[in-house]
This record gives structure tokens, C-alpha cells and sequence, in this order.
């Protein structure tokens, strides 16, 4: 009987440590992403001919809750605004402002965030960039970089829900884990 109990409990560690593993590696997909904006370049003004840059940027990215916008400027700053002084240009009422040369911005709800540059008329030129925030990351959906399909930019209306997308990609890890449990269960009832 003795015997019994300490090999249950052992196998009971080994599931626990089974489950770990599996639960690590089944939702490690839905970790989040650091976006570099505006890739090599950066965050500055960009040249008269390019000034579509950032909303080009965006456009080739999606963006989830829990990811995360990395700024990298020289002499300039950057402002997270409200959509009227995105489209402004005004500076004089930010949310939040940086001019550290290196700024991380938390994408922390879904919906619409506004950022432009501090500096005169830099904004102006094109120094502003406008995101669609969508909900988390769906388990398991592994994003290619710079592989994403295009999504229509400065749209008012809300992102589409990608929850059907969710559903599936959740199913395979839920049942995954619904054997995990069952396996789990038959550990200390089997003879
Ligand atoms: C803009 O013009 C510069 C030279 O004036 C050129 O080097 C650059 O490739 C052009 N960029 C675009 C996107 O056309
Ligand atoms: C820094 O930016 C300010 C304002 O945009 C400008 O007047 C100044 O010349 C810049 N300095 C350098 C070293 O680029
Ligand atoms: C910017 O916004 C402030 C406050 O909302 C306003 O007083 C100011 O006139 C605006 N500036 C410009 C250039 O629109």
C-alpha cells in the first residue's frame, strides 16, 4: 500500500512536470512582439518623397494587445496623442511624451493609438503613425515577420474580431491539455 502511494506520487510529479513542458511549449506562440517602428530607419523625419513611411509601416504589421512599439530617435521625441492632434499635428497636449532616444510603448487595450513627433513640422513631413491595436495574440499563431497579410490602414471602425481565428487555434492545445487532465486522472486510479 505504501509502495502504492509513493509510486502515485511520483508519477503524479512526472505528469506535473509532463504538463509544464506541454503547456510551455503548446502556448509559447502567443508570446508577444517588440515592433521596431519604422524598421532600420527608425523614428525620424522622413525624406520629402517618402512620407507615406510609418503609414506604410503600420500597414505591413499587426498589432496585438500585450506587444509593444520600440522608438528609436536622435534629437527628436515622441508623443502618443489623441486621434484630433494626430491629425493636427498639435503637440502641445500629449498623453504621454519621451525624448529619451529610445522608447518602449506598451500596447496595452485594443483600439486606435496616435503617435507623432515633438519636433516642428516633423509631423507635418510625416512623422506620425496611427495603429489598429487587436485583441491578445491567438495561442499558437506564430507571426512570420514582415510575412503578415495587409490589413486596410486608417480605418474608423474597429478591427475585425479574430475570435473564430482563436477558437481554432485554441482547440488543438485544449484538447491537448483535456487528455493531459485525463492522463492525470488515471494516474492514481490505475492499480
Ligand atoms: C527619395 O529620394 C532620395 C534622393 O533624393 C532617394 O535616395 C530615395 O531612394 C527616394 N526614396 C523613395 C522612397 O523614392
Ligand atoms: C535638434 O532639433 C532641433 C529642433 O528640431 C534643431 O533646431 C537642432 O538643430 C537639432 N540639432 C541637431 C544636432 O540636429
Ligand atoms: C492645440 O491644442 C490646444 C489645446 O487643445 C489649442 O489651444 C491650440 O490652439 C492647438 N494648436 C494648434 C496649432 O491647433
Amino acid at each position: 500500500m505504501k509502495r502504492n502511494i509513493s509510486y502515485c506520487f511520483f508519477g503524479l510529479f512526472k505528469t506535473l512536470l509532463t504538463v509544464f513542458l506541454a503547456v510551455t511549449i503548446c502556448c509559447a506562440e502567443a508570446a508577444a512582439t517588440e515592433f521596431q517602428v519604422g524598421d532600420d530607419l527608425g523614428w525620424q523625419e522622413p525624406d520629402l518623397n517618402n512620407s507615406a513611411l510609418y503609414t506604410q509601416w503600420a500597414s505591413r504589421n499587426r498589432f496585438h494587445v500585450g506587444d509593444s512599439l520600440s522608438f528609436t530617435y536622435k534629437n527628436d521625441s515622441v508623443l502618443e496623442v489623441d486621434k484630433w492632434d494626430y491629425y493636427h499635428c498639435n503637440t502641445s497636449n500629449p498623453i504621454i511624451a519621451f525624448d529619451n532616444g529610445k522608447s518602449i510603448m506598451k500596447l496595452d487595450r485594443p483600439g486606435p493609438f496616435y503617435f507623432i513627433s515633438g519636433a516642428p513640422d516633423h509631423c507635418k513631413n510625416g512623422q506620425r503613425i496611427f495603429i489598429e491595436v487587436m485583441d491578445p495574440r491567438p495561442i499558437s499563431q506564430s507571426p512570420p515577420p514582415g510575412a503578415v497579410p495587409p490589413e486596410p490602414y486608417l480605418s474608423d471602425s474597429p478591427a475585425p474580431s479574430p475570435s473564430l481565428g482563436v477558437a481554432i487555434a485554441v482547440a488543438p492545445c485544449a484538447l491537448f491539455m483535456a487528455l493531459i487532465v485525463t492522463f492525470l486522472a488515471s494516474v492514481c486510479s490505475s492499480p
